[in-house]
């Protein structure tokens, strides 16, 4: 695989950070310096060392799932079934985990990887990660749930929420509604509509961070990030 890639992949920074490793010199294969971020090399075979260290090559992997209902984001559950039980023995070799966890009746958008730095980037309090939810309620969404979830709202717990978006898609005895929250506490959704006398009957994740869910994949689908998401993804932490 190309250098450049297999740095990036492991972590050394994005591409343009990587290029600026190569033309400094920093990058040897097998002793000898390398600068053309397009040569291709075999971690296998080939000793590649940054700043002397010698890199230890583990694939990482980037799976994006439209998790389904019924189905915890766990690794391990003696009972339940879990997000990893749906992949190919070939991408649960590399033991991927949930990037954060959604209730084993949430839906949608969930990132499974073996890339602990990316993963511990996206979750960190520190980052404000926005998470967009789609959500149908029971009872009538309005403007001053708007107002009390831009301004925050006090929790079971006594927690008060940060502020976030509340989006009404449909208002009546049940409505439709989008939110984005940037943080991501037990049930968070769930319990700021219950801290305003409302049930959340259906949560479904749309977004996280730059990554969108893909509307083509179905329930308890998934399918490899592309390098376009990865870089958007890794890009936008690295520069917060
Ligand atoms: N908020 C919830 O209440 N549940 C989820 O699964 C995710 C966010």
């Amino acid at each position: 695989m190309r250098i450049d890639k297999l740095l990036a992949n492991m972590n050394f920074g994005s591409r343009k950070e990587v290029k600026k490793l190569l033309k400094n010199g920093l990058v040897n294969v097998n002793g000898e310096p390398l600068k053309n971020g397009k040569t291709h090399v075999d971690p296998d075979k080939d000793v590649i060392t940054v700043a002397g260290e010698v890199v230890e090559y583990v694939k990482h992997i980037y799976l994006m799932m439209n998790k389904p209902d019924g189905v915890i984001s766990a690794t391990e559950d003696h009972v339940h079934k879990t997000v990893i039980d749906l992949l190919d023995v070939e991408d649960a070799g590399f033991e991927p985990f949930p990037v954060g966890r959604l209730d084993k009746d949430t839906e949608g958008l969930l990132l499974l990887t073996n890339d602990g730095q990316l993963s511990h980037e996206l979750l960190s309090p520190k980052k404000h990660v926005p998470k967009m939810y789609y959500a149908k309620i029971d009872g009538e969404v309005t403007q001053d749930d708007q107002i009390a979830f831009r301004k925050g709202v006090t929790l079971d717990d006594g927690y008060k929420t940060k502020p976030a978006d509340l989006n009404i898609l449909k208002s009546g005895t049940q409505s439709e509604i989008e939110l984005v929250i940037t943080e991501g506490k037990f049930h968070q959704v769930k319990r700021m509509f219950e801290a305003v006398g409302k049930k959340v009957t259906y949560l479904k994740r749309m977004e996280m961070g730059s990554l969108k869910l893909d509307p083509s994949l179905a329930p308890g689908e998934y399918r490899p990030l592309t390098e376009d998401e990865l870089e958007r993804l890794q890009d936008r932490q690295q520069n917060e």
